[in-house]
This record gives structure tokens, sequence and C-alpha cells, in this order.
């Protein structure tokens, strides 16, 4: 027996490892349950009782020894590979790269701009996607019998009672941030909306909006108009010109269209701005006194100005995109291409 643990002790002894699975090997064949120090330990029963001192001393010897020289070679074989000095390592090889996402284009325009409007004072507020009647359409001048509610192809979400609707625009924030806020108000409100439409290149029944409303003492159509201005120089480009034309909304009076100069072919006439050199980017007018009463706001004491674009439309403009249901397929080809932008 004695010998035996002798053998064992001075293979152990002269064992050396040059990589990690070889050292495992080594444990598992000596150390593991099933090992042969283990198997030592068991035959010790059979050991003669005036032999069994020295047996027992030589057999712990050799467990701690080993377990030395497994702590030993587990150390250098560490360090070895922390500094790149393990031979099978080829540090010419490329690395592997692991695929990164990317945001959506429709999240990277939004965060462009909430950020040009963050930089003159407005904050950001959110509301329900499903909204009662009030905040979507009767706050907002839209009567019961008002044409422009079959304008906007509402989702009703309880079919028999027409009060709770997906709300058709984000205009329902202002009214919210209205009835919670007394002037001065200068917020931007992005979110999704939804309207009963057929999907197609230029259409979709989900789509994004941001809504802006400024309210205070001594708002004018010339704060609207400079607003705007800045927006669209700093969104697309300094040499951006704008041009409004008179339109109509319940909320608003007066109410106006903004078109920017087309800034694919600089105002010249190009298919994206069918030939006209102007393209149309958002909906904004004065908001209706009647609108500011509605949400409890003194339309003697204060006038202000609101505006809503659509952020596919701006996005696509923006990076020349022809097709509205790319946003939503979730096509890596497609999505990859955003890598660059923030
Ligand atoms: N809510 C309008 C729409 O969805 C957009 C809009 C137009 C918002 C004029 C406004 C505004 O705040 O003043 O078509």
């Amino acid at each position: 027996m004695k010998d035996k643990i002798q053998d064992v002790l001075n293979t152990v002894e002269n064992f050396t490892a040059d990589t990690v699975e070889e050292l495992e090997s080594f444990r598992i064949k000596y150390m593991s349950k099933k090992g042969i120090i283990p198997a030592l330990f068991g035959e010790f029963k059979n050991v003669a009782p005036e032999a069994r001192k020295e047996v027992g001393m030589a057999l712990n010897e050799l467990k701690n020894k080993t377990q030395e020289k497994l702590n030993v070679l587990r150390r250098q074989l560490t360090e070895k590979t922390a500094s790149g000095e393990q031979q099978d390592m080829d540090l010419t090889l490329p690395v592997n790269f692991s695929r990164q996402g990317t945001r959506h284009p429709l999240s990277v325009v939004r965060r462009q701009i909430l950020d040009i409007f963050a930089r003159i004072g407005f904050t950001v507020s959110e509301g329900p996607e499903i909204e009662d009647d009030w905040h979507n359409f009767s706050a907002l001048n839209f009567r019961e019998e008002h044409p422009a509610r079959d304008m906007q192809d509402t989702f009703f979400v309880d079919d028999k009672d027409e009060k709770i609707v997906l709300r058709t625009h984000t205009s329902s924030v202002q009214v919210r941030v209205m009835e919670h806020q007394q002037p001065p108000i200068r917020t931007v409100s992005p979110g999704r909306v939804f309207r009963n439409e057929a999907i197609s290149a230029r259409a979709h029944c989900i789509f994004h909006q941001i809504e802006g409303l400024y309210v205070d003492h001594n708002v004018s159509f010339a704060d609207l108009k400079q607003t705007l201005y800045y927006f669209a120089r700093e969104f697309f480009g300094e040499h951006t010109k704008i041009r409004f034309r008179p339109s109509y909304f319940p909320f608003t009076e007066p109410s106006a269209e903004m078109d920017i100069s087309c800034n694919i072919c600089g105002g010249k006439g190009c298919n994206i701005c069918k030939y006209t050199g102007w393209v149309e980017i958002l909906g904004c007018g004065m908001v209706d006194p009647q609108v500011l009463d509605n949400c409890n706001i003194n339309s003697e004491v204060y006038t202000g100005f609101a505006f809503g674009m659509g952020i596919e439309r701006i996005t696509m403009l923006k990076y020349q995109i022809n097709d509205l249901r790319l946003f939503f397929e979730n096509d890596l080809r497609f999505l990859d291409q955003f890598h660059a932008a923030y």
C-alpha cells in the first residue's frame, strides 16, 4: 500500500500541464470521487491496525500535495492566458463581432425633433392611446355632427358606445396638458395614433405624431412662424425655406399648413415634391379661444399656438424613404442602414 502511494505521489509531482483541458483531466483522474486518490482512501480500511498511522499520514500527504499541484498549475495557466502567451491562441484572427442593434429610424427622428424643441424650452408630455371622446374630439371643437370626425376614420373601442376611441391624433394631449396646467405652457407631445385606413405606401392605420403647444400672454402668429422656421432650419438644414397655406382645423383659428422647400432638389423641382419645389410637413394655427376655455384657461388673458406633424412623413423626407410600410416590417436590411444615426 505504501509503495502504491509513493508511486502515485511520484507521478503527481512530475506532472505538468500545457492547457486547461490537460489540467482538468488530471484533476478528474486523481481527485474526482471515482479518482485514484479517493480509491486509495477506500482501501485504507484493509490496512493492518499497526500500519494505519503511517499509511494514513502518507495518504493525507498525497492528497494535499496533489491539491497543491492543481492550484499551482491552475494559477500558472490563467496567468499565461491573461498575458496572451498561450500557444493555441492566434492574436491575428479578427474578433467575433456580435451583431449590434440600431435605433429605429422613427425613434431617431423623434429624438431629434424633441431635442430641437427642448433647446427653446419645450418640455415633453404624453397622454393615453385609448382616449375618451372629450379629449380626442369635443374639447377640440369637433361637435357631435362635425364632418371632421369622419375625416379621421376613427377606431371605436366599443361598437355600441362611441365614447371611447383609439386616439386619432396627439392633439388630445394638448387638452390633457391644459386641463392640468396654467400658462405659461410650452410642450411637445410625441405618440402613436390610429386611423382606420387601408395600408399602402402612403398610409397606415398606425402612425406617429408630435404635437406642439405654446400658451402664454401675447403669443402671436409671428411666434408660431418663427418657432417653426427655427425647427425647419435645425432639422432640414439652414437653407430651408418655409411657407404657410391657409387651412382648416376645428381647434385652431386661423389655421395653416406649412410647407418646406424641397430638401431633395433644393426647390428646383423633383418627383418627391411633384415638381412644385415644396413639400407639406405639418398643420398648425392659433389655438381657438373656445378650446382654451374648454380646458379652463382664460381666453381673455392668454393666447396660444399649436402644431402637429407626422413623424413617418418627416422621416421619409429626411431619409428619402418612399414606402411607409418599411417602418413596420422590421426588415434588418432596412433597419441596419441607420447605424450612424443617433
Ligand atoms: N391634429 C391634426 C391632424 O392630426 C394635426 C394638427 C393640425 C395639430 C393643426 C395641431 C394643429 O396642433 O394646430 O391632422
